[in-house]
């Protein structure tokens, strides 16, 4: 009965009307564990980017695009007892989108394309007056993974950061299995680390971490 808030998939962020910046999430993550909350009896609201994965049955599915809509709807989903940051949001969105296509200038330059920083959502959530009792997020990191999911945790003002190896040779970005270490603190002892395993058994093991924290 807890009202769970989980994001999911990439946002893609608009170039012109015919192109965009995006990345390789796949969705299904945060789909894993949107679904299994629910299936745990949470009424959850998946606010999603743009994924080819069905809506898991039973959730309250958004659809947005870009990380401004993201935080949009997630601020219109609250109050949530629960947060679980789990997409991949665009660090960035394109200055001044235009309206009409870019159009190539024989032998001219090609267009620059100036960026502005995109809302951190896990961070407003963090800091939000209606702030979830229990606020986890992901970091995704290619080197360095406990040092950098540390750091996250404290800039970000979550209580819980999974922090997963996505470098290219571990196929977790896009892939069927994940490699979690639950951090919650600067204490490393304290770090709870899953093996290896699917990420609807990633979904599982923190369903049931989040059910033992609230009881
Ligand atoms: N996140 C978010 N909004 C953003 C960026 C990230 O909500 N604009 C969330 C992600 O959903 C994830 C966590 O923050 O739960 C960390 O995301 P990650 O991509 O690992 O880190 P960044 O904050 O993007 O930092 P960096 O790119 O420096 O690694």
């Amino acid at each position: 009965g807890r009202h769970a808030l989980v994001t999911s998939g990439p946002t893609i962020e608009p170039i012109d009307p015919v192109r965009f910046i995006a990345n390789r999430s796949s969705g299904k993550q945060g789909h894993a564990i949107a679904a299994e909350l629910a299936s745990r009896g949470a009424r959850v609201t998946l606010v999603s980017g743009p994924v080819t994965l069905p809506s898991p049955p039973a959730v309250e599915l958004v659809e947005v695009e870009t990380a401004r809509q993201m935080l949009e709807a997630c601020e219109a989903a609250l109050p949530a007892e629960i947060a679980v940051c789990a997409a991949a949001v665009a660090d960035w969105h394109v200055k001044d989108a235009g309206t009409a296509k870019l159009k190539k200038q024989d032998g001219g330059p090609p267009p620059p394309i100036e960026l502005a920083e995109n809302p951190d959502i896990l961070r407003r959530l963090s800091s939000h007056e209606a702030r979830p009792d229990l606020v986890v997020g992901f970091a995704a990191e290619t080197g360095n993974l406990r040092e950098n999911a540390a750091a996250k945790l404290t800039r970000k003002g979550c209580d819980w950061i999974l922090a997963n190896d996505v470098a290219p040779d571990t196929g977790t970005f896009g892939g069927d299995d994940n490699e979690i270490c639950l951090i919650s603190g600067a204490d490393e002892t304290a770090d709870e680390c899953w093996e290896r395993q699917s990420k609807t058994g990633v979904a599982r093991a923190l369903s049931a971490r989040i059910i033992k924290h609230f009881s």
